[in-house]
């Protein structure tokens, strides 16, 4: 067998959605949690929306299922229980205030570190919940401690 085209079949499986459970608990919860191919992950149901991204705080691997959601700059963030990060649902944007040293008056302002926290998709059907795995493939802060020897959830492969 051609083991590149085995490779390639892996890829694709990790990237097909899976059910994660039923809309009716998610929205009563409004968190759940989930393994998608081996990759752990939380899903938020905040505002009529669903968000799924991974369950460990790009900064030093915080449970994000345990955090709350506050709004900052008009954009819904959860704030990792550990060490206070803010992360914004929709994009997994990490945000920060920043203030001008030169200019004692002004007032701190939000902004963006960027991406840093890994999205995936999630969809609805017949009362079911799919996350499907980001395929972007931009390394992002997340995956460090999603895969590798940081991940708590082992590859059973
Ligand atoms: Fe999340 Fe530090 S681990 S803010």
């Amino acid at each position: 067998m051609d083991p590149g085209i085995s490779e390639q079949d892996d890829e694709k499986k990790k990237h097909t959605s899976v059910c994660v459970g039923r809309e009716d608990d998610i929205r009563k919860l409004e968190r759940m949690t989930a393994v998608v191919h081996d990759r752990e992950v939380v899903i938020f149901y905040h505002k009529g929306e669903y968000h799924a991204m991974d369950i460990r705080c790009y900064h030093a691997g915080g449970p994000l299922h345990l955090g709350e959601i506050e709004d900052f700059n008009g954009q819904s963030c959860i704030v990792c229980p550990w060490h206070k990060y803010k992360i914004t649902l929709a994009t997994g944007e990490g945000l920060y205030q920043s203030i001008n040293p030169k200019d004692p008056s002004a007032r701190p302002q939000w902004c963006s570190k960027g991406v840093k926290q890994r999205i995936h998709t999630v969809t609805v059907d017949n009362g079911n919940i799919y996350v499907t795995l980001s395929e972007e493939p931009f390394k992002c802060d997340s995956d460090f401690y999603a895969t590798g020897e940081f991940k708590v959830i082992q590859s059973s492969s």
